[in-house]
């Protein structure tokens, strides 16, 4: 009998219990063990719900327990999620979250408390939800040089820019659809903004590469800019725009970023809407591999969180190598990064912007007073600099 801890009933603790107590027999099955809850941690009651027999308060209750086996993390935040997830390791305990604001803060250093303790560690449902994705990288893909990660790794702003696209409404309106269909928070900055997203994609570059990337290195762009004006234009060229989370190996490089991308079909992530979560991962000898499916939500996340602790189960004793140092890396300066970009400037600047981007290709959508253009592939900087000269209304980074 394993004996499993859950920190935090809300969405995600409520469908660990769930998945759990559903699937319990195949659980059996696929770690070789029963698997029980013993305790849910949350500071609130939960009267008339059969969880209220095995709710505390206190977590000394759980840490101190020897019969707990393994602690589920799904409080969220980083405190004090860090604080119980480090004394549950040390006390011997596997841990398996959800939690990437925990994991991209202190992965490395929690791997490490891990493996000094002879336990797990284990992170799955961290980045996109349901889908596999971190044990395929740190277990499935490793006779490869990984050379780049694009992810489209928050499904609250691909709702919001599939709607946009589909429908033609602008930002405002559509986010507060999306949170009156509770797709979005009512403070959606985390995700609006981008942070969400910069999280998953630091824990993606940090197991690619084997060493600790700083999420607050990654330079993070948001989709609060994109307008129904955007995305008239890229209808009118057979293109979408997708918030992506890319990381990419240039020579020595290694460069991150998050940011809204212009795509259009020829690109694999071009398919992937409304919440649905993908991630590409480019190999040096594999090529392109998708992973694809729900990025959020109860049971998906739960499903995968529960996946991993049949992996505790299964490696009761010992613990699984994750390839995560502690040693930092020093990402790539954005403004060698090189890109192509969508621009909007107000028709009045149209003949300064034809001077200053040659080759520039015009884009065409019946919008009076402005022309807009995509340009050659340039350095950031040198897109920068020459923007500067002109009022652009709004650019995108384009992917094709
Ligand atoms: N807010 C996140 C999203 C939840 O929309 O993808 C899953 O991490």
């Amino acid at each position: 009998m394993i004996n499993v801890s859950v920190l935090g009933y809300g969405t995600i603790g409520s469908g660990v219990v769930e998945v759990i107590n559903t699937n319990n027999k195949k659980l059996k099955e696929t770690s070789g063990e029963e698997i029980k809850v013993k305790y849910v941690l949350d500071l609130r009651e939960f009267e008339g719900n059969p969880v209220q027999k095995i709710l505390v308060h206190d977590y000394s209750i759980i840490a101190n327990d020897p019969e707990v086996d393994i602690v589920v993390e799904a409080m969220g935040g980083v405190h004090p999620a860090y604080d119980f997830v480090k004394e549950a390791l040390e006390k011997g305990k596997s841990v398996c979250t959800s939690n990437k604001e925990l994991v991209a803060a202190h992965g490395a250093e929690l791997l490490e408390v891990a493996k000094a303790h002879n336990v797990n560690f284990f992170f799955e449902a961290s980045v996109g939800g349901g889908i596999p994705i971190i044990r395929p990288l740190n277990e499935c893909i490793t006779a490869d040089e990984i050379e780049e990660i694009t992810g489209i790794l928050n499904g609250t702003t691909n709702y919001i820019l599939t709607k946009m696209s589909k429908e033609g409404a602008g930002f405002e309106e559509t986010l507060k659809d999306a949170q009156d269909k509770g797709y979005a928070e009512r403070n959606p900055e985390a995700d609006v903004e981008g942070h969400d997203a910069c999280r998953k994609i630091a824990i993606l570059t940090s197991l690619a590469c084997g060493k600790q990337v700083n999420y607050e290195d990654i330079y993070t762009e948001g989709i609060t800019k994109i307008s129904d004006v955007d995305f008239k234009y890229a209808g009118s060229i057979g293109a979408s725009v997708k918030l992506f989370g890319t990381s990419k190996k240039v020579g020595d490089e290694i460069y991150a970023m998050v940011s809204p991308v212009m795509i259009n079909e020829t690109n694999p992530l071009y398919s992937v809407s409304d919440v649905f979560n993908a991630v590409l991962v480019k190999g040096n000898m594999l090529g392109n591999t998708m992973f694809y499916g729900a990025g959020a939500g109860k049971l998906p996340t739960a499903s995968a969180v529960v996946s991993d602790v049949v992996q505790a189960v299964r490696h009761a004793g010992e613990t699984v190598e994750t390839r995560w140092s502690k040693e930092p890396v020093k990402l790539g300066e954005m403004g060698q990064l090189v890109n192509r970009f969508f621009v909007r400037v107000a028709e009045g600047d149209k003949a300064k912007a034809q001077s200053l981007f040659a080759n520039a290709t015009e884009v065409k959508a019946d919008v009076a007073g402005e022309y807009a253009f995509i340009t050659e592939a340039m350095k950031e900087e040198e897109f920068s600099k020459k923007a500067e000269e002109i009022n652009v209304i709004n650019r995108i980074r384009v992917a094709f």
